[in-house]
């Protein structure tokens, strides 16, 4: 059974009536673009094939959450924080309160899902746009796909109390069908982009509770390092608008790690717009180049990778037909993207899988999927 009919059974199940709507949405990968969304850079993600279904209906007066791999949780209605996993429907849920009658009387949600969890598919975009998209059809409210994105990047930052940028959830949305999506953090510009080549997901298996934390500091770091530069460039919102032809001069104006983490906005921001033209003329080496190039930013730069993703990545780039490798996602543990010639992904994969040094618990091709739909209301 796919995610949509294993949700609408586990609603029966669970609540003893049918659901009022059904919506599915992809978790995402990210080709490349790493820690430059929320400087309004670009960033290049793919949906996956697997996708998280959430069926909705009415709580009788209270919130009710069911999960295929959680535990059942039920709060008040409206609800606030409770730091579970009922946060991520919840605060989709509270913040479309205004939207009609239909949430007047509760929540309940029933969630299934192929989205492997804590390997960096950000299997949590994907359940905030899937409940988005399943309570605007069951309000018969018209929401954008755009609109649906900023509503689950609103549940994560003000209820969820995640800062993170637009790119998870407007991967999920609007993934198209198939490519990847080369995105404009700033103006929300995109348009698709043909992969080519072969996406190998490494678990790292290192918890991540750090990350949260790290994250924070970073996001801190980048407004600190803005503010040091405003003088100098009054007009400046975002770090990727700093001109590379002279940062040398302007990195040198700023305290470390500042300058270290300003290099790596823009020089990430510009590695993202050509590793889209590589893929765009098929010329697999040098997108197999700036991949590896941002993984040595992001560890030397960023300083978000931890010594197992570094021995990672050095193995995978050590398997021929590698093209190359790098962290992905936010770092600090999760997973490792390894770009493959087109056809080399499963042999790569073994290789992997087989190491017995590496001890890697989960390695699995990806494939681009698409964004958000109605499954049923
Ligand atoms: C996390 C966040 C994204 C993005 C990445 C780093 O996945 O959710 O918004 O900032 O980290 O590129």
């Amino acid at each position: 059974m796919n995610p949509a009919q294993r949700a609408a059974e586990l609603f029966r199940a669970s609540f003893a009536s049918a659901p009022a709507a059904i919506a599915s949405a992809p978790g995402r990968v990210n080709l490349i673009g790493e820690h430059v969304d929320y400087h309004g850079g670009h960033v290049l993600p793919a949906a996956t094939l697997e996708r998280t279904a959430v069926a909705v209906g009415p709580g009788g007066g209270r919130l009710r959450a069911v999960s295929e791999r959680a535990e059942r949780l039920e709060a008040d209605w409206p609800p606030v924080r409770s730091g579970r996993w009922s946060d991520y429907p919840a605060g989709v849920g509270a913040l479309m309160r205004g939207d009609s009658a239909v949430l007047a009387d509760g929540l309940a949600v029933a969630v299934a899902s192929d989205v492997p969890l804590g390997m960096g598919l950000s299997s949590s975009a994907a359940l905030e746009v899937a409940t988005a998209a399943a309570i605007a059809a069951w309000a018969g409210t018209r929401r954008s796909e755009r609109d649906l994105a900023e509503i689950g990047w609103r549940a994560e930052n003000e209820f969820v109390g995640m800062p993170c940028g637009l790119m998870d959830q407007i991967a999920s949305a609007l993934g198209p069908a198939g490519s990847a999506l080369l995105l404009d953090c700033r103006s929300l510009e995109m348009h698709p982009v043909p992969v080519g080549v072969d996406l190998v997901l490494v678990d790292s298996g290192e918890p991540r509770g750090l990350r949260d934390s790290r994250y924070g500091e970073r996001r801190r770091e980048g407004a600190e390092a803005l503010a040091l530069l405003r003088p100098e460039f009054p007009a400046l919102l975002c770090l990727v608008d700093l001109p590379p032809a002279r940062l040398g001069t302007i990195l040198r104006r700023l305290p470390a790690p500042l300058d270290r983490r300003v290099k790596h906005v823009v020089n990430e921001n510009q590695r993202t717009v050509l590793a889209a033209r590589a893929l765009e003329a098929g010329d697999h080496a040098v997108f197999g180049t700036l991949v590896n190039a941002s993984h040595n930013s992001l560890r030397d730069l960023y300083e978000c990778s931890t010594p197992r993703l570094d021995a990672i990545v050095a193995a995978a780039r050590a398997v021929p037909r590698v093209l190359g490798a790098r962290l992905v996602g936010a770092g600090w543990g999760g997973s490792v993207l390894v770009v493959t010639e087109p056809g080399a992904g499963g042999m790569v994969g073994d290789r992997l899988r087989a190491d017995e040094a590496l001890a890697l618990p989960q390695v699995r091709l990806v494939r681009p999927g698409a964004g958000v739909r109605v499954e049923a209301s």
